[in-house]
């Protein structure tokens, strides 16, 4: 499969009102700093398209990317990066309004075919459990990627994974699949589970 292009389309605090040409779309979320823009640059292998920065808050808008590939079943789809949450450090005003906006795009997008949720393979957190536990409530398909792996050694990985698992609350044979925007890891589990997120069609989110 080639991506034949990979375009920033729209960055809003007001996505319930971007129409995205009612084309599949899924949407990443986690942790401030995480790497989910990381991740859509990685993954689309376009450099500086989503805004990455070293300090948490980078994204504070819901921005949109549309990506064409040659694949039959994916065809053309957007991605969706979401303000990240669960930083003291992001004043008190950003804070209040991620949670609306994070509902309104949940709330009015006909064509969400499921959430991508980024966890740090060094561990997740408390914030991570109140996420995913909101997802399980929402009942749309989730995928848990755990990021970052490469800040994991071979050998502490099994137990960080089972002790994510524990944090989020989900069962032992629960997948989480391990990447790494800096080595690439995962690149392929990742493009299947974007590709069974985007073709199956009973998502249950609206
Ligand atoms: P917000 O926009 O603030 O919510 O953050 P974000 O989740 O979009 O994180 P971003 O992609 O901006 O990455 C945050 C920092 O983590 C940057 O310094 C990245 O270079 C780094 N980073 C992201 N992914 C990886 C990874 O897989 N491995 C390593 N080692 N660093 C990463
Ligand atoms: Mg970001």
């Amino acid at each position: 499969m080639k991506i034949l292009t990979a375009e920033f389309i729209e960055s809003t605090i007001e996505p319930d009102r971007f129409r995205g040409e009612r084309l599949p779309e899924v949407a990443i979320v986690g942790r401030s700093n995480v790497g989910k823009s990381s991740l859509i640059n990685s993954l689309l292998n376009r450099k500086g398209l989503a805004k990455v920065s070293r300090t948490p808050g980078k994204t504070r808008t819901v921005n949109f990317f549309r990506v064409v590939t040659t694949d039959p079943r994916l065809k053309t789809f957007y991605l969706v990066d979401l303000p990240g949450y669960g930083y003291a450090e992001v004043d008190k005003a950003t804070h209040a309004r991620w949670r609306p906006m994070i509902e309104r795009y949940l709330g009015a997008r006909p064509a969400l075919r499921g959430i991508v949720m980024l966890v740090d393979a060094r561990g997740a957190t408390d914030h991570d459990a109140m996420m995913s536990a909101w997802l399980r409530d929402l009942g749309g398909p989730t995928v848990i990627i755990v990021t970052k792996a490469d800040k994991v050694s071979r050998g502490e990985r099994r137990g960080k994974l089972e002790e994510i698992r524990r944090t989020l609350g989900l069962p032992d044979a629960a997948p989480l699949i391990p990447y790494s925007s800096a080595s690439r890891e995962g690149e392929t589990e990742l493009w299947q589970a974007l590709k069974s997120l985007i073709t199956h069609t009973d998502h249950g989110f609206s």
